[in-house]
């Protein structure tokens, strides 16, 4: 499948993001969240996936904090899904995450969300803690993940 990566531009976008976070998450984040977000555009980053049929197949939002990157939201619509498009993905923020001076990433995962953890651990994320009972709807540990030295490409 052929795809690209972009820097999120403007609302129409920001539809298609909301429309993958339903897709994707039992508490998906609002467009108040979002708004919110973007009000702080040298600290919130997000990148969308796009493909020629579809403008937000996938996206990830970012915090770029001193030389930390953490990684709110990772999400691709299932039609796009275990394509590898979510890999490459990732690979694009960490790359990106490493021109803006990251050293580290983190990020938050459902202990059950085993498709996303090996995503992640093949990228060379480790757990570093727990936080028990974090999650809501369902209640749930998350799992606190750290890479330590952002990938090129
Ligand atoms: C997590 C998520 C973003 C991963 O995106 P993705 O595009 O499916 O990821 P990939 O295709 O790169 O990898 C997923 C699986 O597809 C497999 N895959 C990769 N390329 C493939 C291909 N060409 N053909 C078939 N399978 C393939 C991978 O091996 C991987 O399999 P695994 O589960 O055994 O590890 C996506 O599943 C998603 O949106 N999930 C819901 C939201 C979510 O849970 N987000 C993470 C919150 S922390």
């Amino acid at each position: 499948m052929h795809y690209w990566i972009e820097a999120l531009n403007g609302d129409a976008d920001l539809d298609g993001i909301l429309e993958v976070e339903a897709e994707s998450f039992t508490n998906p984040w609002t467009r108040e969240m979002y708004a919110w977000e973007l009000q702080n555009r040298s600290v919130c980053h997000i990148l969308v996936v796009r493909t020629a049929e579809c403008p937000v197949a996938g996206f990830c939002a970012f915090w770029l904090v001193f030389d930390e990157i953490h990684i709110n939201n990772l999400a691709m619509r299932p039609h796009f899904r275990a394509q590898g498009i979510g890999t490459g993905l990732l690979h694009h923020v960490l790359a990106e995450a490493k021109e803006l001076g990251a050293r580290r990433a983190t990020l938050e995962v459902r202990a059950s969300n085993e498709g996303a953890r090996r995503l992640y651990e093949r990228l060379g994320f480790y757990v570093a803690a727990t936080r028990r009972n974090y999650y809501s709807n369902p209640v749930e540990d998350a799992l606190i993940l750290w890479r330590d030295e952002p990938v090129a490409g």
